[in-house]
């Protein structure tokens, strides 16, 4: 940090700094974060923009283009053709891979170059080379890319929050952001705001449950960490639960919670993903999940979701300017943070400890990967699925008064070191493992009590 001289009208003696940290901003090949990055699964585009013309796409620094060829195979391969260079933007879609329109080579949808037309009967040429070209994977209406070293892909992880409850219907979206990837997937590690900037400052943007000042805790999790708010909503309290998942995958709770009503949900409302389109821009990517569990209400606007689009307030530049600055949103907040937010001239806070476990958490991964070792990846149920934390629990625990701080943080914590505590169940049996113990302690009254706390000491 900084220091910053203690005088008024001192504007002219602050520090001007630059990105001061490179390492965890930066995305493009041979840098310490791309490197990081590009042993794991980006979600790249949404499925419903690829139609029958190459798609030009930009991720982690790369110009590439994505296509679907003719046999139904998704192509990922870099966009400059490697004869002389052209676009493959242009390029001609066939039963097997993409041909340059340029002199007429053509792609495999692995780099294999397959024909080199205007090359003499006999020549060595196209066995000489592999176009660059990328691992994809389609899931859950978006296509996903592989961009690290091809000797170590790691499995495709699928979250449990994806797969649970039985029919959980999966809406894509897609929002491109103008700003470096880190401050956005930050936002997910800073719970707090959601009290300030979608209620007490900018107005109610999601609900006026939200405007409570919510007890924080972080807990440290085998996928990152778990980002704890717990509020009050009158007799009961409310548990917002947000999986911040390494490297940039994150799970929320609903934005349309009241607290009125009970709730055991140990599953998400949204996963996305900050994908690095370069250091300057980003994708917001992911899934809203529409199920029982998590919005029993059916509040959530499936219309109103895909690209460039959410139906929570606030996620876009799509509002009239001066709405914008009247109550701006995360999009607003984060994007004003810079091109990329420099981190030498911040003053963290006391709420601000998720962001610095993220942080320290990713250039722990950094150095593993500079070391030569390839970072953790996800542990998995036997089933194959893999264990998310995210919760949305509301339960009515009495007020304490003088004491209820303390029985919010204890709830928050009781509550999400269960979800710990029962990882390894499989999917299913361990939602509902997790429903029945919050109602078994509910009904023992086992959240803090402070009568109970002074017979124990
Ligand atoms: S530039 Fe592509 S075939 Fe010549
Ligand atoms: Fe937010």
């Amino acid at each position: 940090m900084n220091t910053i001289p203690v005088v008024p009208f001192g504007g002219y003696l602050h520090p001007r700094s630059e990105d001061t940290e490179p390492d965890l901003t930066r995305v493009g090949p041979r840098t310490p974060g791309g490197e990081y990055l590009r042993r794991f699964w980006h979600p790249i585009a949404m499925a419903a923009e690829l139609g029958d013309k190459p798609l030009p796409v930009t991720a982690l620094g790369e110009k590439l283009i994505l296509f679907r060829d003719q046999g139904g195979r998704l192509g990922l391969v870099h966009r400059h053709c490697s004869h002389r260079g052209t676009s493959l933007e242009f390029g001609i879609i066939s039963e097997r891979g993409i041909r340059c329109v340029y002199h007429g080579w053509m792609y495999d949808i692995d780099g294999t170059v397959l024909d080199t037309p205007s090359e003499p009967p006999g020549s060595r040429l196209k066995h000489s080379l592999c176009h660059g070209a990328y691992r994809t994977r389609e899931y859950a209406g978006l296509i996903f890319a592989y961009m690290g070293p091809p000797d170590a892909v790691p499995e495709f992880p699928v979250y449990d929050a994806l797969t649970w409850p039985e029919g959980n219907r999966l809406v894509a979206y897609k929002i491109p952001t103008p700003c470096n990837w880190l401050q956005m997937h930050e936002n997910a590690a800073d719970p707090v705001h959601t009290a300030y900037l979608h209620t007490i400052v900018s107005g109610v943007q999601f609900t006026p449950a939200f405007g409570a000042l919510p007890e924080l805790e972080f807990m440290e999790t085998p996928l990152g960490l778990l980002c704890i708010a717990t509020r009050r909503c009158g007799e009961n309290l409310w548990i917002r639960a947000s999986d911040v998942i390494l490297p940039n995958v994150a799970q929320f709770g609903t934005g349309v919670v009241d607290g009125t009503r009970e709730k055991t949900a140990l599953c998400a409302a949204f996963t996305r993903w900050i994908t690095p389109v370069d250091d300057t821009n980003c994708l917001v990517i992911g899934v809203r999940h529409f199920n029982d569990a998590i919005d029993p209400e059916r509040l959530g606007r499936e219309e109103d979701i895909g690209l460039g689009k959410l139906d929570l307030m606030g996620q876009t530049d799509e509002r009239p300017y001066a709405e914008r600055q009247r109550s701006p949103g995360d999009y607003d907040a984060v994007v004003g943070q810079g091109p990329i937010a420099v981190r030498a001239d911040e003053h963290l806070s006391s709420t601000d400890k998720g962001v610095a476990i993220l942080r320290r958490q990713l250039r722990t991964g950094i150095r593993e990967v500079q070391a030569g070792k390839p970072p953790a990846q996800p542990r998995r149920y036997s089933g194959g699925s893999v264990p998310t934390y995210n919760n949305e629990t509301i339960l009515r625990v009495p007020e304490i008064a003088g004491d209820d701080r303390l029985v919010r943080r204890d709830f928050g914590h009781r509550i999400c070191s269960l979800a710990l505590d029962c990882a390894e169940l499989p999917v299913g049996e361990r939602q509902a493992h997790f429903a029945r113990e919050v109602r078994r302690m509910q009904a023992d009254g086992a959240f803090y009590d402070p009568l109970k706390e002074k017979a124990g000491a």
